[in-house]
């Protein structure tokens, strides 16, 4: 079955232009165009497994960064429209209890979110070991643990930011992104 690109209507949001967003929303398009594309071109090449066995090779690696690009993103946008006010509840708590404070998890957060190199930073939850994890996930595809929960994805590849900010104020951009979080929607996420 292909993937439908999923509608977003966002509102305005403070430190990030409509122009970014708009720019943003149409190169995550191209990863719900590239996954149908890249399935559709698996499924021919299977005709003849043999013959096409280093061309399915290649792009069997390459679904994983389209899917993943494809996903995240909706985790990204789906987000955002909120407001700064981290409404007290059941993953503040849980996040103030691991890390001592959420001030504690939210520094560790923004650590991550400007170290160099381009990728996500995703908040995860392992439920088997009932544990967040703040996680580095380079392009999309690299570093993911495994059967956790994401319950933020922070999406820190210079696209992300570059209409509105320069590369050296990454951290604005951090910044501007966790002020417009919809904190019922993470929560939510973390809960069920
Ligand atoms: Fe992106």
């Amino acid at each position: 079955m292909p993937y439908t690109e999923q509608q977003f209507n966002l509102p305005e949001l403070a430190g990030l232009s409509a122009k970014q967003i708009e720019v943003h929303l149409k190169l995550y398009a191209g990863y719900v165009k590239n996954v149908n594309a890249v399935q559709a071109k698996i499924a021919e090449y299977m005709m003849d497994s043999t013959a096409n066995a280093l061309a399915i090779a290649e792009l069997t690696r390459r679904f994983g960064f389209e899917f993943n690009g494809m996903r995240l993103h909706e985790l990204y946008f789906e987000a955002l429209g909120g407001n700064d006010e981290m409404a007290e509840g059941a993953l503040t708590k849980a996040l103030a209890a691991q890390y001592g404070s959420m001030e504690n998890w939210l520094a560790e957060f923004k650590a991550m979110g400007v170290m160099r190199g381009i990728g996500w930073v995703l908040l995860t939850y392992d439920e088997k070991s009932r544990t967040f994890h703040n996680v580095w996930v380079s392009d999309h595809e690299l570093g993911h643990l495994a059967d956790t929960k994401i319950v933020i994805a922070m999406d820190v590849w210079e696209h992300a930011f570059m209409v509105d900010y320069m590369p050296a104020q990454r951290a604005d951009y951090v910044t501007a992104f966790l002020a417009n979080l919809k904190w019922d929607v993470i929560t939510a996420r973390f809960i069920d």
